[in-house]
């Protein structure tokens, strides 16, 4: 098998999954790839050309036209579309509001999904997002479900959003979270789910760390 396994992260909003996919990427060498950042991303240029959001094809056409990369650098991840840096602008509270109805669509989701999976096969890759063991790395060598109580997320958020100089109540947090996962669990185009072969890791009481750890000796586990 080697060295360069897949490892799929999936979960709620707000568990930890970017911090900590990122730093395990670190530790292997990897490529870390954050798909929300990307569904973010498409509802930024949505929103910019006043794209009605249930028009489906409309969103579809155009992702199709729409370039997104991703870029590592010493703050994180950079996100790039068709070549502007929208890295803080995906952040913002009304692209949190919005971006679950743009990625509730089956066909947008499908181009996305094909992208991913062609980032996917360059390296060892840490992926994360919603749908990853089940639709994208399906063949993934570990596979990760992460979770925390709604009111540790917020509070994980409100930090987040604090560091990124956005002020947020972590009572109207608690609610965006709750909602958000509320119409991801629901949709019918690959909802979140946790997969079968899925390890289920609840990191309410864990540190960023700890859950890092954790993961990375499942994944040296799954090398050997
Ligand atoms: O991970 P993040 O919170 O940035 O994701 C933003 C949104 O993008 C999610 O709430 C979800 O609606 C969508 N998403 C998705 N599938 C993924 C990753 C994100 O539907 N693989």
């Amino acid at each position: 098998m080697g060295n360069n396994i897949q490892i799929a992260i999936d979960g709620p909003a707000a568990a930890g999954k970017s911090t900590i996919a990122k730093l395990v990427a670190e530790e292997l060498g990897y490529t870390y790839i954050d798909t929300g950042a990307m569904y973010r991303a498409i509802t930024y240029k949505v929103l910019e050309r006043h794209i009605d959001l249930e028009n489906e094809e409309a969103l579809t056409n155009l992702l199709l036209e729409t370039t997104i990369e991703l870029k590592p650098s010493n703050d994180g991840q950079m996100v790039f579309l068709d070549g502007q840096d929208v890295s803080d602008a995906i952040r913002s509270n009304a692209i949190t509001s919005y971006v679950s109805i743009v990625a509730s669509k089956a066909s947008l989701r499908k181009e996305m999904v094909n992208r991913q999976i062609k980032m996917a096969k360059r390296s060892g890759v840490v992926m994360d997002g919603r749908d990853i063991g089940t639709h994208v790395l399906v063949e993934a060598e570990l596979k990760i479900f992460m979770s925390a109580s709604v009111d540790e997320r917020a509070k994980r958020r409100q930090l987040d959003n604090e560091r990124r100089g956005i002020d947020s109540l972590l009572s109207q947090l608690k609610k965006e979270i709750v909602l958000r996962d509320k119409m991801d669990s629901e949709r019918v185009a690959s909802p979140l789910v946790q997969a079968k072969d899925a390890i289920y890791l609840d990191t309410t009481n864990l540190t960023i760390l700890e859950a890092a750890k954790y993961i990375i000796q499942l994944a040296k586990e799954r090398m050997s």
